[in-house]
């Protein structure tokens, strides 16, 4: 008898597995077509594939979406997390507040500036950082606090500016998962001193590789443009590219700080320009998924689902 019940129980598992096992739901998977193909053949064609005038082109572009005209594109998210602290000149003995869920490359950013990661409580909800931390947390050493849109949902970024202009520290907004989230009206990573998003494999807006560095003034946006190649002073004629201004004297170079090269190609840019076209269309096919979820789930009472964006924002990348 018992017998009987195990067996009956082992074919009820091995069916429960096989039923599971044709249930895969995917997380991500990339959204290229034939518009993205037919994009690069240009490029291919000109015989000129590193940084040129396809770059110039999607900065501008992302320039106007997110309404921030100091953008440049970078190779990854990683390297302008990297290049936000040269540029905010954080440095030795610096203190950086951080939530304790964090993406790695950006405590290596602030490891590798020489600088201290203090890790802040976030919401147990939203998991972004807790405002209130970084009054708890800010020492007379701390220069800078890097917040996380995590899954895209905008932080509480009135509160956050607010404390930093009090204590007079940069903002740097982890912008990776959240390029096209919102906060009462205004694009995340717009809105601190630097914004540094994602356009990698998994990301809403994929370029292959690649992201953005966009920045709040027009001194940050110079060091900016000199740290993404090597430090080579900004003359608007580097002689790196294919832009028209390039081709003005470039044999002149001039080292004006030390620092890595951070740029991107065309090809890859080429590919980001018809993402970004496709990107509200792709946004709101999340936005269906989204609601999807949070109705289905909502009819389970032990569950808790992720709350809402804050009225006048909006979240992207799981909404
Ligand atoms: C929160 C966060 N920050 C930064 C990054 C780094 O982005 P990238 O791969 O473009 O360097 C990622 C990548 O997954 C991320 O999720």
């Amino acid at each position: 008898m018992l017998g009987k019940k195990l067996s009956g129980n082992n074919e009820k598992q091995e069916e429960n597995s096989k039923i599971r096992k044709n249930i895969s739901i995917q997380l991500f998977s990339n959204s290229f077509g034939e518009d993205e193909i037919q994009a690069i053949r240009p490029v291919f064609e000109s015989r000129w594939t590193g940084m040129g005038n396809e770059t110039k082109m999607l900065e501008k572009e992302l320039g106007e979406k997110w309404d921030c005209p100091r953008t440049l594109v970078v190779n990854c998210c990683t390297a302008a997390l990297f290049m936000s602290m040269k540029i905010l000149g954080i440095r030795q003995g610096d203190e950086v507040i951080i939530p304790s869920i964090h993406f790695i490359g950006a405590v290596n950013a602030i490891f590798d500036a020489g600088a201290k990661p203090v890790f802040a409580d976030v919401d147990i909800r939203t998991l972004n950082i807790l405002p209130e931390e970084i009054e708890r947390l800010r020492t007379e050493n701390t220069k800078a606090v890097m917040v996380l849109h995590y899954g895209g949902h905008p932080c509480d970024m009135d509160e956050i500016m607010e404390i930093a202009k009090k204590y007079n520290l940069y903002v740097i907004e982890d912008n990776a998962n959240s390029p096209f989230s919102t906060y009462k009206g205004k694009y995340c990573g717009t809105i601190g001193d630097v914004g540094c998003t994602s356009f990698e494999s998994t990301k809403i807006m994929c370029m292959g590789d690649g992201g953005a560095i966009t920045l709040k003034t027009d001194e940050l946006y110079k060091k900016a443009i000199e740290y993404r190649y090597f430090g080579l002073k900004h003359k608007g004629q580097s002689g790196i590219d294919s832009f028209k201004e390039g081709a003005q004297k470039w044999w002149e170079i001039e080292l004006n700080c030390l620092s890595n090269r951070y740029v991107t190609c065309d090809i890859l840019s080429a590919i980001g320009r018809v993402q970004l076209k496709k990107a509200d269309k792709f946004i709101k096919r999340r936005k269906e998924i989204w609601d999807t979820y949070q109705k289905g789930l909502s009819e389970l009472e032990w569950l808790e689902t992720p709350p809402e964006p804050s009225a006048g924002s909006a979240g992207s990348l799981l909404s």
